[in-house]
């Protein structure tokens, strides 16, 4: 059973839609609202989606129930809780059951997923971000909510996630932990190679499908060092964040974790050449040196598969001609596992997009070219592929 928890919030009536996600994947979902969610959304809209009466009341038993909230929780495979107020994250994280939703949340060990959502004043208050952190301690799955356009008229952080968003955290948040006890090395981002104090050649990586699978591996059980170029992005949850800002910097990091790793995924845009002398103090504007002479840096992933014994090794390729072939070259020659191929000829894939078109390429040369999915998803289907590769999960780990 799903439990969905509603409380008092304007974005409750996107609850409905995340509702009917829900049913349309076939799952049993059971409503569960505070009195104040039923200001905004009326508990028949959620019956009628359902086919059961949504709850509110903690004190009231029907035919076959024997304690509500405990009969509750116990049913319960996933308790998502969108919107979740500032109100009822304050009361969860202290540990306050004074409605049945609170009283359900106690009672529950399923895994908990919220959805913060208000004011940008109110979520960024001291008092709900620490009852945050809090209840992230206690393992609840929080979702960030996204910037932008809000309810009460203003534009900030708090603006609740779309439906298909939650929907798809929770299928990820439900993954089996196959990964668990394997340390797993990934890589990403752009790396920075400097030609003086303040200036420096890099590329156009945001890190996105890096942290991605760095996300996706912690959350199916693995151990993770993520060693990142300079990025915009937070070190996901689980996942210990390495920053470097150079090729050197980023081959040091590497090399010294690489022998106690099962699996290293490089999905860092490394720079291939670096300026052959940092300048150390400013270049001036006096055009007595325009030409900039460069060096090789070291390829990374090709010393691993060097120097590689157990470990699984993934890599990434960016072609812009005759792909597959170049890929599988790479794949050769870099002694790799398993290569991803980006099309970058295809509008929402690559650099910065939210999404990724790709082709998986393993050791047999065979390729499986996969449709455009969020990179999210796409981070998934990639440890799908590479999982049977590895041994099997350590229990202690
Ligand atoms: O050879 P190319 O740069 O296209 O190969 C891409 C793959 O090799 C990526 O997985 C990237 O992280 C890795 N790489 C590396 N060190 C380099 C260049 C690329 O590890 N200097």
């Amino acid at each position: 059973m799903y439990l969905v928890g509603v409380t008092g919030g304007i974005a409750a009536y996107k609850t409905a839609e995340l509702v009917r996600l829900f049913v349309r994947e076939k799952k049993e979902v059971q409503v569960v609202m505070t009195p104040g969610a039923a200001h905004f959304v009326s508990p028949l809209t959620f019956h009628t989606l359902t086919g059961r009466p949504a709850l509110l009341d903690q004190f009231q038993v029907s035919p076959g129930e024997r304690v509500r909230h405990i009969d509750l929780a116990s049913s319960a495979r996933v308790f998502v809780i969108a919107p979740a107020t500032a109100n009822t994250i304050g009361k969860m994280a202290a540990g306050i059951a004074d409605n049945l939703l609170t009283a359900v949340y106690l009672a529950a060990r399923c895994p908990v997923v919220l959805a913060p959502s208000m004011n940008e004043q109110m979520y960024l208050h001291p008092a709900v971000q620490e009852n945050l952190a809090r209840l992230r301690t206690h393992g609840c799955l929080v979702i960030d909510p996204a910037e932008g356009e809000q309810a009460c008229g203003i534009s900030g952080k708090g603006r609740a996630p779309e439906p298909a968003q939650i929907a798809e955290f929770v299928r990820s948040a439900l993954r089996e932990k196959d990964y668990r006890g394997l340390r797993v090395l990934v890589t990403a981002g752009p790396t920075r190679e400097p030609l003086d104090p303040v200036r420096f050649i890099s590329n156009r990586s945001t890190g996105l499908m890096g942290y991605a699978l760095a996300r996706a591996l912690a959350r199916r059980g693995a151990g993770v060092a993520l060693v990142s170029g300079p990025t915009a992005l937070p070190c996901p949850d689980g996942a210990e964040l390495v920053p470097v800002e150079t090729a050197r910097q980023m081959h040091a990091a590497v090399l010294e974790r690489f022998a106690g790793c099962d699996l290293v995924i490089k999905a860092a845009a490394v720079a291939d050449y670096r300026p052959s002398a940092a300048a150390e103090q400013k270049i001036k504007k006096d055009g007595a040196k325009t030409a900039l002479e460069l060096q090789l840096n070291p390829d990374i992933l090709e010393e691993l598969g060097r120097r590689k014994s157990e470990q699984i090794l993934v890599g990434f390729a960016m072609e812009t001609e005759r792909a597959k072939e170049h890929a599988r070259e790479k794949l050769r020659r870099k002694n790799l596992d398993l290569i991803v191929l980006n099309d970058l000829t295809v509008p929402g894939a690559g650099f910065g997009s939210l999404t990724n078109q790709v082709c998986i390429i393993d050791r047999k040369g065979r390729a499986e070219d996969l449709p455009m999915m969020s990179k999210e998803s796409l981070a998934h289907q990639i440890l799908d592929r590479i999982r049977p590769l590895l041994p099997p999960s350590r229990p202690g780990g």
